[in-house]
């Protein structure tokens, strides 16, 4: 069964860098592959990679507003992003909430609209390093926001902080054991299945071994998704 491998561009390209990255992904894909493929640009390329991504490649935001218009200056909304061409949204990604302070509670009023307006929710969830002996309970609290949420329109990306843009990948074992907690934990609670993508530190050499594991449903990936040749790879990796 195929897999998701999602590129988060983070704050990196303009259009005719993305132009570029279509432009040479296109003769590296294997159109025969399984895996399923999407891509987060910045706000600003969000119509423009909308309309020159491969038909094939579903096409996400960063990060989006809850509110639905107004005096929210520098905020993008829901609407603004599905106007873009976006057909979901990365939700709680740990730079959110470290750098720009996003609490549970921002992240909840961002899936409720996410959801209000019809577009699919990809909540990322982790880990600080001082935190990694209280794994469960720290993700079962980030996870308590799926609380009467469509589930099934949920994906749940796994990224412990410490492996993000570090080079420091979580030990086989630790990505599934974490990938458990997660869907025990929704399947208990919620009674839904829920798909898990694994973030951190992922690129064309470890994907392979990442994407192998049963309890690995694509992965999340930041600076190595900026190639489109390990892009590519990743994408061509069989499951
Ligand atoms: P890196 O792949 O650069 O570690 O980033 C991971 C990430 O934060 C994806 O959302």
């Amino acid at each position: 069964m195929g897999k998701l491998i999602v590129a988060n561009w983070k704050m990196n390209k303009v259009r005719v860098e993305a132009e570029a990255f279509f432009a040479e992904l296109d003769g590296l894909v294997d159109n025969h592959s399984k895996n399923a493929y999407a891509v987060c640009p910045p706000a600003t390329i969000l119509h423009y990679v909308s309309e020159v991504a491969p038909k094939k490649m579903k096409v996400g935001a960063q990060n989006v507003y809850y509110k639905e218009s107004g005096a929210f200056t520098g905020e993008i909304s829901v609407k603004m992003a599905k106007d873009a061409g976006a057909s979901f949204s990365l939700v709680g990604h740990s730079e959110r909430r470290n750098i720009f302070g996003e609490t549970n509670d921002d992240v909840k009023e961002k899936i409720t609209a996410l959801q209000n307006d019809g577009l699919d929710v990809m909540l990322c969830v982790g880990e600080h390093l001082e935190e990694h002996d209280n794994l469960k309970a720290v993700l079962q609290e980030q996870l308590s926001v799926l609380k009467d949420v469509d589930i099934g329109k949920v994906i749940v990306a796994y990224e412990p902080v410490w492996a993000i843009g570090t080079g420091k990948v979580a030990e086989l074992q630790d990505i599934v054991c974490a990938h458990k907690i997660i869907k025990d934990y929704v399947k208990n609670m919620f009674g839904r299945d829920v798909k898990v993508l694994y973030g951190g530190s992922v690129k064309a050499s470890n994907a392979g071994e990442i994407l192998s594991l049963d309890e690995v449903d694509g992965v999340l990936v930041g600076g190595a998704s900026l190639d489109p040749k390990q892009f590519a790879q990743m994408i061509n990796t069989e499951c």
